[in-house]
């Protein structure tokens, strides 16, 4: 049975557009069974309607504090058959009841190597504090922002002339590829969280390392 997968966003969703067209490849072990935006205007409700796949919108500003909001979300999901909530650019916070009652159920893709550069502008943080190396984390989601065990990192390097619109835009191609893969891995039971880690078999090579500058 495919693992019952609702996207949450707030705009662009290209996340979302990379994850419906992994799910549509037949072997692919999730389903996208909704997608739930907090904003009507986001475009990337238009990936899911053109995909026939459910869109909702349930808007943050139609509830009178976080709790309400949240009730909202989870009755949606819970309705729907959710066993895994993607969260792709969805721009709200969720109340620590929301997050206990998903423990673990919950992936989050944040365009910097976590646990560096939290929290908003991720990309020019790491511009400003002069690392060579960029990247991208998706990990499961814990009540304090971009925190949780993580499931798949990429690192990209940060080139001379970069701008913060360069080095999101080389991030972002990273995350189109480490996003399917990581809900690849949790639907097929291939990673475990003990603790604040995941625990999986899947692994790099050793020598796969990126240099920036690169060794001579
Ligand atoms: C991505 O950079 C993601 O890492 C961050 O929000 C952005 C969403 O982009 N959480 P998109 O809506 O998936 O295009």
């Amino acid at each position: 049975m495919h693992m019952q997968t609702a996207v949450l966003i707030s705009g662009r969703g290209s996340n979302l557009a990379t994850l419906i067209d992994a799910c549509n490849s037949p072997d692919f072990p999730a389903e996208i069974i909704c997608v739930i935006s907090n904003r009507e205007n986001a475009p990337g409700l238009a990936f899911a309607e053109s995909a026939g796949i459910a869109a909702v919108v349930i808007p943050h500003t139609a509830y009178s504090n976080r709790e309400a909001f949240d009730a909202a979300i989870n009755k949606e999901l819970v309705s729907r058959g959710a066993e895994l909530i993607c969260l792709a650019g969805f721009m709200r916070l969720f109340t620590a009841k929301f997050m206990k009652q998903w423990q673990d159920r919950i992936l989050n893709v944040h365009p910097a190597l976590l646990p560096s550069f939290k929290g908003l502008n991720a990309q020019q943080q790491a511009l400003d504090a002069g690392v060579r190396i960029a990247g991208c984390t998706v990990h499961f989601s814990r009540y304090d922002t971009d925190s949780g065990p993580i499931v798949a990192q990429a690192a990209v390097p940060v080139l001379p002339n970069d701008n913060a619109a360069m080095l999101s835009e080389r991030i972002l191609k990273a995350e189109h590829r480490i996003y399917p893969l990581a809900l690849r891995l949790v639907a097929e039971g291939r990673v475990r969280v003990v603790g604040d880690q995941v625990i999986t078999d899947e692994a790099a090579e050793p020598s796969h390392a990126l240099f920036n500058p690169p060794q001579r």
